[in-house]
């Protein structure tokens, strides 16, 4: 049990995981020497460096048994204040060195505080695909308006296009539509035009523009994986990846179903938090590429059922309750601007969930992937629990199921499938 009468506090280091009970009035950095999570501290904990920058999580953490709270800790005073601005100290930044324990408490370290800072990586591999981009570039010269020709400007944008391209029916976004007057007088006439699915202009840029920019994104429950591709052949540019930011409230789906469930905003805070995510590693491979995040013109973004809910903003309570259906099984489609994405804002992403094949597969729907991932962990209740939630008397299930699974495991096309 937390806090318990010794007068040591549960500490709980993220995203590490390593937790244990540490005295009352010891540093965090104490705590972090004791618990094996490293943390840098270049000026010898004397608080003139401030590389030992760590963030206090607020909640109730039901995993844990324990609610966070920066009261939990001692306050902050004028030597740490000068390391931070405002909206650091509001974020519940402190200097772990300087910090005292006074309560139970879930810290989140963050990247540049890490020593031997960890180096996420998921390489893009080569496969011949189809090149079926859902935007396109039509680079189109205009007749300038004049006394005797006043057409209007979208009009005489959708009509060269439309004799040009063939592309009838278009549609334009309002907020492209706002833009576009000036558009055309800056390329003299002379734009090219980003469209979705040959259906609706989402940009229009002066004179001719060739490169066209997509991200494609994993959203995995560990790790986000981006990859910038050149969308006029399949190419990958340039990839950023990132440990899930949602790792702090929870390390497996179920926690952070759970998490959703026992906070009054825990949806909003890890939809916030992939947000956030997805946002820094647009601006990662934008800047290794060296564009700006506005060319980015289509953003792709699949996940498993629990993430693609969280990234959506749909509760996904029931994705952890028999019988277990999705809010969508499709991909739905919504422009960058209405969810926060920091791209080109009137882009169109398509948010995709994925169920693994070996789930889809198993008549009870047994989460095999995350159940292996928790095994693999080493947790093993936990892993259980997540059986049971689909099979109630898993280990006479275990004793008579043909596996149909495992015909479906593409582990099999590297070596033999898993065997669950
Ligand atoms: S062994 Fe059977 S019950 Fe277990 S995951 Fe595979 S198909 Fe589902
Ligand atoms: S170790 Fe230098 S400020 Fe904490």
């Amino acid at each position: 049990m937390p806090g318990n009468e010794d007068e040591k506090y549960l500490v709980i280091f993220q995203p590490s995981g390593c937790r244990g009970y540490i005295e009352k009035g010891k540093t965090l950095k104490e705590a972090s020497v004791a618990l094996g999570v490293d943390i840098e501290g270049v000026c010898g904990e004397k608080a003139i460096c401030g590389t030992c920058k760590v963030r206090i999580e607020e909640g109730n953490f039901e995993k844990y048994g324990i609610t966070s709270t920066r009261d939990n800790l001692s306050p902050i005073g004028p030597t740490e204040r000068k390391f931070f601005n405002l909206q650091q100290e509001e974020e519940g930044y402190r200097l772990a060195c300087q910090t005292k324990i006074m309560g139970d408490v879930v810290i989140f370290v963050p990247e540049e505080s890490r020593m031997g800072k960890q180096v996420v990586r998921k390489a893009a591999t080569d496969r011949p695909i189809e090149v079926k981009p859902a935007v396109k570039k039509y680079y189109v010269e205009l007749k300038k308006a004049t006394l005797e020709d006043t057409l209007g400007d979208w009009e005489r944008l959708s009509n060269e296009l439309s004799k040009k391209y063939d592309l009838s029916n278009l549609t334009i976004d309002y907020q492209v539509l706002m833009e576009l007057q000036n558009a055309v007088r800056d390329g003299d006439w002379k734009v090219t035009a980003s469209i979705w699915h040959e259906k609706e202009v989402i940009k229009v840029e002066p004179g001719l523009v060739e490169k066209v920019y997509g991200l494609a994104v994993d959203v995995g429950t560990s790790t986000v994986a981006g990859y910038l591709c050149d969308m006029t052949d399949g190419s990958v540019v340039t990839t950023g990846s990132m440990m899930n930011p949602q790792v702090v409230y929870g390390e497996d789906v179920m926690s952070r179903i759970s998490f959703t469930m026992t906070n009054p905003n825990g949806l909003e805070i890890l939809n916030g938090a992939i947000l956030d995510g997805l946002n820094g590693i647009a601006e990662e491979v934008a800047a290794a590429a060296g564009i700006k995040r506005q060319d980015i013109v289509d953003m792709s973004i699949v996940g498993n059922t629990c993430m693609h809910h969280i990234f959506l903003n749909t509760d996904p309570k029931y994705i952890g309750r028999s019988p277990f259906p999705p809010s969508i099984h499709h991909s739905i489609d919504l422009k960058a601007r209405d969810w926060g994405l920091k791209i080109e804002p009137e882009v169109e992403i398509a948010g995709k969930g994925t169920y693994p094949p070996c789930q889809v597969k198993c008549p009870a729907g047994v989460n095999g992937q995350d159940f292996s991932y928790l095994i693999a962990q080493g947790k093993f209740k936990e892993a259980l629990e997540l059986v049971r939630m689909a099979i109630p008397f898993a280990g006479v299930l275990g004793r008579i199921c043909t596996h149909p699974c495992e015909a479906e495991c593409e582990r099999g096309d590297v070596d033999e499938p898993l065997s669950l």
